[in-house]
């Protein structure tokens, strides 16, 4: 049973993604919002969104507490909601979904892939949570050769420069040569962690794209800097 405050229209309207909360109090206004059946004029009529029917100009709106995206983050935007300098993520959604999303962690400006978006806090959390281990994958570019010994040392954990001893992670060589390509798996989340696990042993990633987080995949179709929700499926994998 899913247990919901009563909530008023046009925040509900505002995050299905009909409109801004401006552009719903119109709408609203001039009669477009149907609640049982009833034309409601007031902006700030309360409802329980489980229980009573929403029609927005002749369609019935299904209310979802929480939504997910998948972002396939292209390189030189940051992962945050706002910033007075750079792009965010949540720029590159459609102004009417930005609504209450927030990116799960953080990828650095420069890395691309798989961010998942959301309003869900308690799932954010969880898929944040050291305690989880979480696993990430990512594809790397690494100047240089990429050698049995890094991929040993990557099992064993290394120290980073602050003194920190990763946990074990996967090094999966594709390709070694002037520039080296590897998938790496690790199961925390520190600062800059793949590009220092690799400085400790004296290389330089050249480029960083996260592949997955736990069971979620970033979608192959999915082009750079384009978004979509999640399927059901995908959302069943993801909750931890
Ligand atoms: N490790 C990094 O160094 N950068 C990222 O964006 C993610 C993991």
């Amino acid at each position: 049973m899913i247990e919901i405050k009563k909530l008023r229209i046009d925040k509900i309207l505002s995050s299905m993604g009909i409109g801004s909360r401006k552009e719903v109090k119109k709408y609203i206004k001039n009669g477009l919002v149907k609640i049982n059946g009833e034309i409601i004029q007031d902006p700030g009529f309360l409802l329980n969104p489980h229980m009573q029917e929403i029609v927005f100009q002749g369609e019935e709106i299904r209310y979802q507490q929480f939504r997910y995206y998948m972002l396939n983050k292209p390189a030189g935007v940051i992962s945050a909601t706002e910033d007075k300098h750079d792009r965010t993520v949540i720029d590159l959604l459609a102004p009417q979904e930005r609504q209450d999303l927030f990116p799960v962690g953080r990828l650095d400006k420069d890395t691309e892939g798989l961010l998942l978006l959301t309003n869900d806090g308690k799932l954010t959390h969880n898929l944040l949570s050291p305690k989880k281990r979480i696993p990430k994958t990512y594809f790397a570019k690494v100047q240089g050769q990429v050698t049995k010994e890094d991929q040993i040392a990557f099992e064993i954990g290394v120290v980073l420069e602050d003194g920190y001893q990763t946990l074990p992670a996967q090094l999966d060589i594709l390709s070694s040569g002037d520039i080296s390509k590897v998938e790496i798996t690790i199961y925390e989340g520190k600062y800059h962690q793949i590009k220092r696990m690799f400085l400790s042993r004296g290389q330089k990633v050249l480029y960083l794209q996260r592949l997955s987080m736990g069971n979620l995949k970033l979608d192959e179709n999915l082009a750079t800097g384009d978004y979509r929700p999640l399927t059901q499926e995908e959302i069943e994998k993801i909750i931890v």
